[in-house]
């Protein structure tokens, strides 16, 4: 049985966008452009997914938001502060920002105990607030019988149970998650997505989530987009999406069923 959201935010009436991407362009390399005047408008509250294939520039996106890399051009606005120019710790301090990379996000030679401790120790000023905290996401990730092991010796999903809690220590506004579901077992994806409804139901958690698992995402997303070939080429709900010709072109396939 897979989760399945209760309740969809598809429009958002007369509310201002928290998150705006304006215009973007992107390149690493003089005439390749990873990303070709993008813009996105992103809701307070709203499940994001963010598809598309391998080199696309998913991560390149996230890292826009994040400040790792800066676009060639455009804007990128929150909470109609541009926000363009800002550096890593600003925007990861003002907007409460918090990300799951798609590789790493954890110290190799600490224990997961640590890793959380060490962060915590960053966010959390309260010493008894910090250890509820590290202590309820060790229970809620199911890492307690790990909590002494060094990182390196994890297992892939672990890692990523230990990195997606970590994310959440600074109980973050908005949350960027970069192929949260890769390595999980199904069981543990369940977990994740319930997870992630229940962030956004009682916390109004903005998320943007991006994975090669489109079914397992999209079960969690209002709204998701499909970048190809530097552009934005379908959008929308996810049974709107599956519908949608150029999302099958681009990234589906003919065989891909949603549910
Ligand atoms: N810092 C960088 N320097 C040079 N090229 C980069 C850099 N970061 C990304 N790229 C290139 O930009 C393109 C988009 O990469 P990106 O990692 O954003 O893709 P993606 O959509 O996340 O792909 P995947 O599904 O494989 O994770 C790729 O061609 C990649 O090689
Ligand atoms: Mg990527």
């Amino acid at each position: 049985m897979s989760v399945v959201k209760k309740f969809r935010i598809t429009k958002i009436k007369n509310s201002k966008p928290l998150i705006s991407l304006k215009k973007i362009s992107l390149s690493f390399k003089k005439n390749h452009l990873i990303l070709d005047n993008i813009s996105i408008d992103i809701s307070k509250g709203q499940v994001i997914g963010l598809l598309g294939p391998n080199g696309a520039g998913k991560s390149s996106l996230m890292n826009l938001i994040t400040g790792v890399i800066k676009p060639n051009y455009g804007n990128i606005v929150i909470n109609n502060e541009d926000i363009t120019q800002y550096p890593i710790y600003v925007r990861t301090k003002k907007f409460k920002i918090a990300s799951v990379p798609q590789i790493g996000g954890f110290f190799s030679d600490l224990s997961t105990e640590d890793n959380l401790n060490a962060v915590g120790e960053i966010l959390i000023k309260d010493i008894k607030k910090r250890k509820l905290k590290i202590e309820e996401l060790i229970s809620k990730f199911e890492l307690d019988a790990v909590r002494k092991v060094e990182a390196k010796f994890l297992s892939g999903g672990m890692k990523r149970r230990l990195v997606i809690s970590m994310s959440l220590l600074g109980e973050p506004e908005i949350l960027l998650m970069d192929e949260p579901l890769a390595a999980l077992d199904p069981q543990t994806i369940q977990m994740l997505q319930t997870i992630i409804i229940k962030l956004q139901s009682e916390y109004n958690l903005t998320i943007i989530i991006t994975d090669h698992q489109a079914r397992d995402l999209l079960v969690v997303c209002d709204r998701a987009l499909i970048l190809s070939n530097s552009k934005i080429v379908a959008e929308g709900t996810p049974n709107q999406l599956m519908q949608d010709d150029n999302a099958a072109k681009y990234y589906f396939g003919d065989n891909f069923k949603f549910k």
